[in-house]
Formats: C-alpha cells, structure tokens, sequence
C-alpha cells in the first residue's frame, strides 16, 4: 500500500512508478479526479487523475477500484492523452463495476455548496467528489455497473432532476447547461465502454491466491482524511490504510508493507488548518523551488515546516512500515531548518493532534537542525548525502520509530535512492 502521510501532493505517483516493475497490478482504491499525480521520465511530465500511476509500464495491469468515484468526462481526456503519446491500453487497464460515477450535477452542487460557505468555504477542486461520496453513502449513487442496465436513463434521469432541485436550494447564482453537460457525459460514457468493466474484489482476491502481488495507490492524503483528518477541511473518502481495504475488497490481513510518503517539509492547498505553515521568505522560496502549484488545479500550494505531530498521527492511523522523504533537494541551500514537535496546545505541551487544529489554541514548537548546501539532485547512493540531510533523516526516523526506506532527490523516476 502506498499513501501520502500529509495534505496530500506528497508524490505518491512517482513512488508507485518507481515500485511498478516488481508489481503485478497497480489499483486505485479512493478519491477521484481531484488527484493529481505527476510522473516524469524521459524528459517528459505525465500527470493522471483516476488512471492509476502503473499504466506506462508493459504488462502491468492497473485496476480503478470500487472505492474511487470516476468523471467520465476526464477519464475520456486522460485515456486520450495517453493514447496520444503511444501507451496501449488495451488488456492493461481495467474499471470496477462498484466504483461511482460522478454526474455533472455532482459538480454543480460542489459549486454551489462552495459558494454558499463564503469564507467557511472548504477549498474544494470542484470535482464533485463530496457531492459523489454523498450519494453513495446515502444509497443514491450511479455505479459502473449500471451503465449496462436497461434502466439506466431513467435513474440517470431522476438523479440528474433531484441534483437540479438541490442545487436551486443552495441559492446561489450559477451558470450552466444541463443539456450541454449531459450531452458531453454521455459521448464519454460511451467511449469509457471501451474499457473492461470488471468484478474487482474477485480479480484481487484470484491474483492474490495465484501469487500476484498488488499495489494499492493512495489519493489526497492522510490529514485529508474523512475521519482522521482536519475536519471539515477534508476529502470525502478514506484516504487512511483502511481505505485500501473497503475500496479494493481486499482484507487487512492479506496487506504486507504500508508505504508512507511525505515532503521533508509541509505543503496544503485548499482551506483549512496548517500549524507549521511559512507567511515568509522561507516560504516562498520553497513554494518556488518545489514548484509547489497543484497538479489538478494549478493552485499555488501553502508551505511549511515539516510537522512531526502530525506525521507521527499519519504513521500511526496507518500503521506505515516503511517511509519515503520526498523533496529533501528543495531544501539545499536553507542555512537552518526547522522541525516540529510539539504543539503548545490551550496552555499545555502535547505530542499528539488534538481535535482541532485551529491557530487561536495552538502554536508548533520547532528544533533547530543545520541545513544542507549542496546540490543532491545527482547523488545515487545515500552514503554520498550530506551529513547534514543524513542527520535530518536519523532525526526523523527516530521520532517517529520507523525507518525511511526511499529517498527522493528530485521528481525524475531516475532521482530515487532506495535504501
Ligand atoms: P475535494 O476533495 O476536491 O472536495 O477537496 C477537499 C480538500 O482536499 C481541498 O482542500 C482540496 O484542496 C484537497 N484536495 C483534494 N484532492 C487533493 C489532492 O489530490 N492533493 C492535495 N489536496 C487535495
């Protein structure tokens, strides 16, 4: 299992792209279009948003879970970007039948919900992932699986006009189409078809007794999480280990490595609490050089320091096995480099995420390290970092009591030191 341990962007894609060739099949189990992962090789950048991060290499078979919510619109323009540079799908990429489909009106009523919070608002990409998960939990939603039913049309229909009442509710000016918006999704639901819908659950559990071995990939992060996150500043699905289990139908007993990933520092996008967060210079240089926009919305990113609080809170809900620092080369060149480890929290000092995270009851109490000069970017064996990243890294490790297995120096698969 591969997860991303802060407010996601932490680069679980490229991890999962790296591991790719000693895996069999590569599934998605949560989220949806409002994932952004970026791969870069070749001297040329990928980035997908339902497609699993396993789909460019040969003879891997990539599986979008029954946990992840699909926009057909955007998985017609991802298939068609990838045609476009030469990957063959056919036999390499299949969908569950279980997973959710998101409507354009789900969309909509992101939208709208979004605008009627005003400053509360939740920062949302406006995928219409919560309006999405909303349905199916409330037992509403359209599944894959539906797409071959004689009724579809009709329960399209009706979820479509139900949408369209919500949305009048919310009171809020907002422009659209219906028939443009569900003449598009039906020219991509038929060029979805092209792809296998599968019994997923079977075809994991199948593999697995035949000795394949999976990777679960991650979407958003753990402190995105819907219940183990900074409510209600949150994603709407599992994005915690968890997860991988109800979102694929493959038992926690049947897990073997949870893979957490992490920034040597702290990013977030969207609203929401961020203790660590940098308003100074030092933040912007690390917004600049970690070319810290959002994959899916090109938001700029906020940035900090790296909150071991809170990272310890991910590791833990997890139950993470081994670690991968991510960017630890954004941060050549700062002469001091903070680190979290406490909050002061209502008065006292804690080592754990208290309910809330709000700044009025709650201020990061840093350690001081040396930072690091040199250019990492080049440097393929561990033993050739510098000693002071060396230490940042044996700090870490020790604080949160499990080793960090995979480091990367830099976004190309190639700039990966496996320990
Ligand atoms: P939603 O899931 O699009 O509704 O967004 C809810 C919150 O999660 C917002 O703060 C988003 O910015 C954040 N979010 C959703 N997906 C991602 C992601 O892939 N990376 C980082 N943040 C995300």
């Amino acid at each position: 299992m591969i997860l991303g341990l802060q407010w996601g962007d932490e680069g679980k894609g490229k991890i999962v792209d790296v591991l790719t060739r000693d895996y069999d099949i590569i599934a998605r189990f949560q989220g949806g279009p409002n994932a952004g992962h970026t791969l870069i090789f070749d001297g040329t950048k990928h980035v997908l948003h339902t497609i699993p991060s396993g789909i460019f290499h040969d003879k891997k078979i990539n599986v979008v879970g029954n946990g992840v919510v699909i926009d057909p619109v955007i998985f017609k323009n991802e298939i068609e970007k990838l045609k476009a540079v030469g990957v063959d799908l056919k036999n390499k990429l299949f969908i569950s039948k279980k997973a959710h489909l998101i409507l354009p009106t789900h969309r909509l009523i992101d939208k709208a919900s979004e605008l009627s919070k005003g400053t509360k608002k939740i920062g949302s990409t406006l995928k219409g992932i919560g309006p999405t998960y909303m349905d199916k939990t409330g037992r509403n939603g359209l599944r894959v699986g539906d797409l071959s039913e004689d009724d579809w049309m009709i329960k399209y229909d009706n979820l479509k006009n139900k949408h369209l009442n919500l949305i009048r509710s919310f009171n809020v000016d907002i422009d659209f189409d219906i028939e443009e918006l569900s003449n598009n999704f039906f020219e991509s639901i038929e060029y979805i078809k092209q792809v296998k819908f599968i019994d997923s659950e079977h075809f994991f559990n199948e593999s697995l007794k035949n000795g394949k071995k999976i990777i679960a990939e991650g979407a958003q992060g753990s402190l995105l999480d819907i219940d183990f996150g900074t409510y209600p500043y949150v994603t709407s699905s599992t994005t915690t280990a968890a997860g991988a289990s109800t979102g694929l139908g493959i038992a926690p007993n049947k897990i073997d490595d949870v893979i957490g990933i992490f920034k040597a520092y702290t990013t977030r996008v969207g609203s929401g609490p961020f203790p660590t967060e940098l308003f100074d210079d030092i933040g912007n240089r690390i917004s600049k050089v970690g070319n810290e926009f959002g994959a899916t919305t090109g938001r700029p990113r906020r940035c900090g320091w790296l909150d071991l609080v809170a990272l310890r809170h991910s590791i833990i809900i997890n139950g993470v096995t081994k670690l991968a620092i991510m960017k630890g080369d954004v941060l050549s060149g700062l002469k001091k480099i903070k680190i979290c480890t406490k909050y002061r929290y209502k008065g006292e000092l804690i080592d754990y995420l208290p309910y809330s995270l709000e700044s009025k009851n709650l201020e990061p109490i840093y350690e001081e390290m040396s930072g690091w000069d040199d250019d990492i970017t080049a440097i393929k064996n561990m033993e050739d970092l510098p000693k002071t990243f060396l230490n940042y890294i044996s700090f870490i490790q020790d604080w949160v009591g499990v080793q960090i297995k995979i480091i990367s120096v830099g976004p190309d698969r190639k700039q990966t030191i496996i320990v």
